[in-house]
């Protein structure tokens, strides 16, 4: 299973860059505009620090817009997956873009149906989000379970990216599910990363040695 980091923070991004475990990373306008830095120039810097997938999203929201800013945003480096809503208009831009060979990763996915013709439609990557559909009092896990099971029945090779991923539960049942991609906040990774016994035994162990150099 692969992981991505969820963020267009480039100082966070490389400090979990030689961790070993960053596979990808995934922007969206609100991560960027957070950052308060130029689009194109931000995701630039990302694709030369994480040689995986980076997903960068249109704005545009009509057909003809869309076709014409993937195209450019596929031009930014060799890595860049282009972001599309998923609507009317981002399955017909996804259509055309996919048959010229740009990577997709088709967003805002809240239900299997939606998957499926992202997928049908040429998808490389499909975001289902979890958490908001947790916040709508939904279990949003269980559209992973669904698309995952689904995509294996007819054998689809779109990935499945869990995205909108907020606790290490998510994480983790997005594995057990068969999630291809969970793309997650980087605080999350610090918490995967740690337990309490860990850092109990680790303490036990120098003391012990040390208590041993004395005698
Ligand atoms: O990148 C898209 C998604 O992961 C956003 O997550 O927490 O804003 O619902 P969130």
């Amino acid at each position: 299973m692969k992981i991505f980091l969820d963020t267009a923070d480039l100082s966070i991004i490389k400090h979990y860059a030689d961790w070993g475990i960053v596979d990808g990373v995934t922007t969206n306008p609100s991560l960027v505009a957070k950052e308060g830095v130029d689009f194109e120039t931000r995701v630039k810097e990302i694709c030369e620090v994480i040689p995986g997938p980076v997903s960068a999203e249109v704005l545009s929201t009509e057909k003809d817009d869309m076709i014409a800013e993937a195209r450019k945003i596929a031009k930014w480096a060799p890595n860049v997956y282009v972001k599309l809503p998923m609507t009317p208009d981002g399955l017909r831009a996804l259509h055309v873009i996919a048959q010229e060979g740009i990577k997709t990763n088709v967003t805002l996915i809240f239900s299997p149906a939606q998957a499926v013709l992202a997928a049908k439609a040429g998808a490389t990557l499909v975001s289902p989000f979890i958490g908001r559909l947790d916040d709508i009092g939904q279990d949003g896990m269980e559209i992973i379970d669904d698309i995952v099971s689904i995509f294996t029945t007819y054998a689809f090779e779109t990935e499945v990216l869990a995205a909108s991923i907020r606790t290490s539960q998510h994480v983790l049942t997005a594995m057990r599910l068969g999630a291809d991609i969970a793309t997650i906040p980087p605080k999350l990774l610090d918490q995967l990363a740690a337990h309490p016994l860990t850092d109990k035994g680790l303490a036990a162990f120098l003391a012990d040695w040390e208590k041993a150099q004395q005698k």
